[in-house]
């Protein structure tokens, strides 16, 4: 499990949380999502967007965690008279522009917001992608050495900058 938070406060509380809940295979990152989601390229089988005002803004970086297959919960903030179908489109958009397809498993209303406004929750299915996300991949021009990929087996470089970390970095050793 990985949560992301830039809010240093929230990821403190939410060190604390687990560990009174006794939860160890949980990673928790301190970053804008935007920074860290490349890092984090494919490996979510479920990505839950709790940010429900901007949560538009995040799409792009929810497409790249997510694993072929995987299911992306999306949280919003929608007037009475659109619950779904606008998020439903920003959604396909989204992933139509990098050549992906979603189908949408479930929606939901999770709460009444405001007297004209829910938090609506969108649970959908992503697939494809893979051949428009190694447009975007940065590929390696010679093989990479054992020290390398004992780096990337450890995980040693991929959480902690908050920057996409590409095999240059990695071999210079940043
Ligand atoms: C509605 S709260 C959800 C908190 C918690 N994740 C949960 O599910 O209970 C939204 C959280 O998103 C965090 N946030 C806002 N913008 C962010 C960004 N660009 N990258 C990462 N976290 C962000 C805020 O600090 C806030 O804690």
């Amino acid at each position: 499990m990985v949560a992301i938070d830039k809010n240093p406060v929230a990821t403190l509380y939410l060190e604390k949380n687990a560990r009174l809940n006794r939860i160890s295979n949980m990673r928790i990152i301190c970053s804008d999502a935007a920074d860290v989601a490349h890092d984090l390229a494919h490996i979510a089988d479920h990505v839950i967007m709790n940010l429900p005002h901007s949560a538009d803004e995040f799409l792009d970086c929810a497409l790249t965690i997510v694993k072929p297959g995987g299911i992306i919960h999306y949280y919003d903030i929608r007037e009475e008279d659109d619950l779904f179908d606008g998020a439903e489109a920003t959604i396909k958009d989204a992933a139509s522009a990098r050549d992906m397809t979603v189908r949408v498993l479930d929606r939901r209303i999770v709460r009444s917001y405001s007297p004209h406004q829910y938090n609506v929750v969108l649970d959908v299915e992503v697939c494809g992608g893979l051949n428009a996300e190694m447009d975007r991949t940065k590929i390696l021009e010679v093989e990479p050495e054992d020290d390398e990929i004992e780096a990337i087996r450890e995980g040693e470089k991929q959480f902690v900058t908050g920057e996409y970390v590409d095999w240059k970095t990695l071999k210079a050793g940043n």
